[in-house]
């Protein structure tokens, strides 16, 4: 009984299934090509006698969340093709549904799937999903080798801007020797250049599609005076100091220092001068002669005689 059971199922399951499927044969899934190939997406189908009497269209394009949203071809009963996209191309024939998709790029990832409609509403739909694969470039790839020059002690950013897909692992070599080595992070940022950074760098950029390489030549030079006018923070101790004596807070001291000392200076002159004079009128005094020296200090007398004479 069970056995029979079994065998009616089986039969059941056989005759559910070959009336689902009417694909013989299916694109690969995923299917994977390199950006800018033709992809070519090909379904084998087998139509019993019924099938063709009811069948209506076949209908090609991108699925999403199990229906189809961008139709891209149509095939009638009747024989009339209609084409979305220029394109896509049909290489099919009675048997075949096969399309083929000219020049992909990354941005025709996704779900594509066929489906044939019969009159009676019923569907028979099957999709594969289309990987496409790009090599990666990096941008800032020239003929001429770049250069990129930094004064000592500034930061540097080595930049290498790298599309691809899957997205790319980047990484920055020097002599041979990994500096860094990551996907989400290309540009090698150098917090403080020194001297001995100078040399040439390399960017190597890969993914399952390929490698791109890119190579830099950083010139880090130490020039004092750039420093000073760019970074006044680094400056040393001493250079400060100097900086301090110019500012108008420390000049208000030195004005006042200035005018103590010259006070000081110009009084010290100024007694100085005036004992010479004396010291002078003493020495010619004494070179005198002696009558005239008496002479002198008579007529000194004299003229008080005279004054008070007159008097
Ligand atoms: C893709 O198809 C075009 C014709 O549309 C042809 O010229 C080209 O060579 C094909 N490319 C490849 C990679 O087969
Ligand atoms: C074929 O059938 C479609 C509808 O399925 C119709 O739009 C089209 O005009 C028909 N073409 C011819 C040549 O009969
Ligand atoms: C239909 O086309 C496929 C390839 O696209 C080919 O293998 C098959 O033999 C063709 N069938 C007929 C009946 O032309
Ligand atoms: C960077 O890391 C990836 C794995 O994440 C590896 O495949 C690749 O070879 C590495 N590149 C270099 C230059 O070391
Ligand atoms: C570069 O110089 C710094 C000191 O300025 C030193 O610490 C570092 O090891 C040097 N690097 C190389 C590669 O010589």
């Amino acid at each position: 009984m069970f056995l029979i059971w079994l065998f009616f199922y089986f039969v059941w399951f056989l005759g559910t299934k070959g009336r689902h499927s009417r694909f013989i044969s299916v694109p690969c899934n995923p299917t994977v090509s390199h950006s800018g190939n033709n992809v070519t997406l090909i379904w084998r189908y087998r139509l019993s006698q019924a099938d063709r009497a009811h069948f209506r269209r076949l209908l090609f394009g991108q699925w999403s969340d199990g229906d189809i949203s961008t139709p891209l071809m149509s095939l009638s009963k009747n024989g009339s093709l209609v084409s979305r996209s220029k394109r896509i191309e049909w290489i099919g024939n009675k048997t075949t549904a096969a399309f083929r998709l000219h020049r992909v790029t990354t941005q025709d990832e996704g779900e594509y799937g066929c489906s044939l409609q019969f009159s009676d509403s019923f569907t028979v739909r099957h999709t594969v999903q289309l990987t496409i694969v790009a090599p990666p470039q990096i941008k800032e790839k020239n003929s001429n080798l770049a250069k990129v020059e930094a004064s000592e002690g500034t930061s540097v950013v080595l930049s290498c801007h790298v599309t691809g897909n899957p997205q790319p692992w980047t990484s920055w070599l020097r002599d041979g020797q990994t500096l860094q080595n990551s996907t989400t992070l290309s540009d090698l940022i150098i917090p403080a250049a020194r001297a001995n950074m100078t040399g040439l760098y390399d960017c190597i950029a890969g993914n399952q599609a390929g490698i791109d390489k890119y190579q830099v030549l950083l010139l880090v030079t130490s020039c004092g005076h750039l420093s000073d006018i760019t970074h006044p923070a680094q400056d040393s101790p001493h250079k400060d100091h100097n900086h301090d004596m110019e500012s108008p807070a420390s000049f208000t001291p030195t004005i006042v220092i200035c005018v103590i000392l010259f006070s000081i200076f110009g009084a010290y002159f100024f007694f100085r001068s005036a004992g010479e004079r004396t010291t002078k009128k003493l020495r010619k005094y004494n070179r005198m002669p002696k009558d005239e020296q008496a002479r002198s200090l008579m007529g000194e007398w004299s003229n008080f005689a005279d004054n008070g004479e007159k008097i």
